[in-house]
């Protein structure tokens, strides 16, 4: 294997995109990473999607992207983990750059969410579950989470205001990124006073429903070096894989596929916990989250939500979470999710973060879950300048 960077990213705000297609989405994301990276051409387009099918009744969003992009006979397919489609995709490209096989790849990360009502959209996402088992009692997304989070107040002896600042800082770095859905800062009592919807997950527990498109450009490391882009190279990618369905696991709360995940990208790059200047962690609920900074290595079983409470996620903590505004504020347009995290990693190691900016940041670390923890996807990305 060769080392791969990252030289070029892009996005569109994340919102409700009732103007525009999805082939637009992709458009614009696509080419403004193609920009960045100062090229015209790639070797293939790797898309992350999950529901476009589903939803908007377009597959074959390979084939839609390069035709639309003006990008004739260039290979380009989809790639598909539920909300972990974007770094799955970013793993494909990685591998045929890594492996010598391609120069230039285009990774895509696109989801359309808003256009179907919030009954069929909370359907479509569930799919993502086990449809046979889990699905057929009901189950959404929102109650799977709702379910560990009870379970994880029940054994640790948390409350639910506990969880408050994980929402709080999220939107507190949310409220300085433009691309940011929710750009208005929460306090604790905002979280409090939010609506229940599957108890004890209430609004502020949750990301949002939305769309949104964001891409990166990857070649050799040792061509970006030539370059003078600030490019980002991929120090790790790592998959962790755990059952389907969280009945099946022998223990839910320990969300082994992340142990896993985490622990093979610190092997591949040969660090430790500590060593990291933030985490982009995968808040799509805000227990998520706690249970995320456990299996990382930044808190012990049952501790995670003690680091939200002492302020340790916050910018000037000790390991910053959701710098951007992370999937509760930025948003979580669940096949671009990916793609958002590493586009915002960037540019925190490129030092172009603004008020956000973590001083001095070096080295950081992306992890996208799919479902409710059945494919972990984790990348560690290191700046070369
Ligand atoms: N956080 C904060 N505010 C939110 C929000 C969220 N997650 N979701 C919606 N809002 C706001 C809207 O902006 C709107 O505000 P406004 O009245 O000021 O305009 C208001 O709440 C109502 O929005 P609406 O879209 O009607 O909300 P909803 O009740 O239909 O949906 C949830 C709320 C939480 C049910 C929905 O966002 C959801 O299902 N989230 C989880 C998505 C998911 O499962 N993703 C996959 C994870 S693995």
């Amino acid at each position: 294997m060769r080392d791969v960077a990252i030289i070029g990213t892009g996005q569109i705000p994340v919102g409700e995109h009732w103007d525009i297609g999805i082939r637009h989405m992709m458009l614009e994301a696509g080419l403004a990473a193609m920009r960045d990276a100062n090229i015209e051409s790639v070797g293939a387009v790797y898309v992350g999607n999950m529901l476009s099918g589903e939803i908007a009744g377009q597959a074959h969003l390979g084939a839609l992207a390069v035709d639309f992009m003006g990008l004739d006979n260039t290979e380009a397919f989809k790639v598909e983990a539920a909300c972990a489609s974007g770094s799955a995709a970013l793993r494909v490209g990685y591998m045929a750059v890594g492996s010598g096989l391609l120069d230039l790849v285009l990774v895509l990360g696109v989801e359309k969410m808003t256009d179907t009502s919030g009954r069929e959209t909370t359907a479509a996402l569930a799919a993502a579950a086990d449809a046979e088992y889990e699905v057929s009692q009901g189950i959404s997304f929102v109650a799977l989470n709702a379910l560990l989070m009870q379970r994880y107040m029940y054994e640790y002896g948390w409350q639910r205001e506990d969880f408050a600042n994980f929402a709080v800082t999220a939107h507190a770095n949310g409220a300085n990124n433009p691309n940011a859905m929710f750009q208005r800062p929460i306090s604790a009592q905002t979280y409090l006073r939010a609506p229940m919807v599957a108890s004890p997950v209430g609004l502020m527990d949750a990301s949002p429903v939305c769309d949104g498109a964001a891409a990166v450009v990857l070649a050799p490391a040792e061509y970006a070096r030539t370059l003078n882009l600030a490019p980002v190279r991929i120090k790790a990618s790592a998959v962790g894989m755990a059952p389907l369905a969280v009945h099946d696991r022998a223990d839910p709360l320990a969300l082994s596929a992340a142990r896993t995940s985490s622990a093979k990208a610190y092997d591949q790059a040969g660090i430790e916990p500590g060593d990291l200047d933030f985490f982009e962690l995968h808040d799509a609920f805000t227990i998520m989250a706690a249970l995320s900074l456990e299996t990382a290595g930044f808190a012990e079983r049952g501790k995670g939500v003690q680091l939200a409470l002492d302020g340790e996620i916050g910018l000037q903590g000790s390991v910053p979470i959701a710098t951007m505004g992370g999937l509760k504020a930025r948003g979580h347009p669940v096949g671009a999710t990916g793609l958002y995290q590493v586009v915002e990693a960037v540019t925190q190691l490129r030092g172009l973060a603004g008020a956000n900016q973590i001083p001095d940041a070096h080295l950081a670390m992306t992890q996208n879950i799919g479902g409710s923890g059945a494919t972990i996807i984790t990348h560690i990305l290191e700046a070369m300048g």
